[in-house]
């Protein structure tokens, strides 16, 4: 199944951290932040990838990423000429789409937890129509929230609302099926100006198709939208691969463990970042037993 994640947006609540550089490329601890949504999609199985930026920032994708190959990728760049919304992403993404069906992640969310992949295979394996992932949070008036009737299935989603029905966020992961573009296209802007995600999401709720998975205490869902919650996801990560020894959204040894790359391609990316940070841990993936 293939993937988008938009990496659009001014950042503006990050400045002056984005006046040259792109929210997206900004670093969480030791990776820039797209690393990180780039990590889920490989996890769920996706190789062939689109990456959507505004104009100003594309161009930095592409040095970052360029084409995939050396992760065993295929990516390929758009841009989202102004920020007209969410569901834009999946009208500039249909001709990449190509009438199959598609997960949609947004450059900024990270997410972390044991069975990740496990948990996107499911998805992907009873999806209907749309799925989106729900996540408990302290305040979900800052985002999509989702209400559950009595037997756990989604009610409502509303976005931003001041009164949440629940704390459950919709989180910036979603998967649709083939006709996702053609119902985007029919969305009308919001007050905001933009074609939001959550319309997206309630025109398959209206026809009973959508989906709303709960990631549980066990995973991070964290942001990065603010100075704090970019330094306080920092921190977590830090601390994660500081105990752990581990490294969390490496997407070389994600790669690796995949499929995605041989034996010898990843030796070859080890031999590569030898002299950089990353290098010893690359080499202790390939030596391991
Ligand atoms: C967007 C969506 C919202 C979702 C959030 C997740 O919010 O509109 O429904 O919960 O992403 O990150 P925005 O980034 O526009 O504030």
């Amino acid at each position: 199944m293939k993937g988008i994640i938009l990496a659009g947006g001014s950042g503006t609540r990050l400045a002056p951290l984005t006046a040259v550089v792109s929210k997206q490329l900004l670093p969480v601890y030791n990776k820039p932040m797209v690393h990180f949504p780039l990590a889920t999609l490989m996890l769920a199985g996706t190789r062939e990838i689109l990456i959507i930026s505004t104009p100003r920032d594309i161009g930095g994708f592409k040095i970052l990423l360029g084409d995939g190959r050396r992760l065993g990728l295929k990516i390929s760049y758009a841009v989202q000429s102004s920020p007209r919304g969410i569901a834009e992403a999946l009208i500039i993404g249909e001709k990449f789409i190509g009438g199959g069906n598609c997960w949609l992640i947004l450059g900024d969310n990270i997410f972390f937890g044991h069975g990740l992949s496990q948990e996107l295979e499911a998805a992907k394996l009873e999806n209907a129509g749309a799925t989106v992932f729900g996540y408990s949070v302290s305040d979900p008036q800052r985002y999509g929230v989702l209400a559950f009737d009595d037997k756990g299935a989604p009610k409502s989603i509303e976005e931003k609302p001041a009164k949440p029905l629940s704390n459950y966020a919709v989180t910036g992961l979603y998967l649709y099926d083939s006709r996702a573009s053609e119902f985007a296209r029919k969305l009308k802007p919001s007050a905001r100006g933009e074609l939001e995600i959550t319309s997206l999401n309630n025109t398959y709720l209206s026809k009973g198709e959508l989906k709303a998975r709960k990631l549980g205490r066990g995973y991070a869902w964290l942001d990065t939208g603010t100075y704090d919650s970019l330094l306080e996801a920092a921190n977590f990560i830090q601390a994660i691969e500081k105990r752990q020894g581990l490294q969390v959204a490496c997407v070389e040894e994600i790669a690796y463990r995949m499929g995605f790359i041989s034996r010898r391609q990843f030796a070859g990316l080890s031999r590569e970042m030898a002299a950089t940070p990353q290098g010893p841990y690359l080499k202790s993936v390939l030596e391991e037993q």
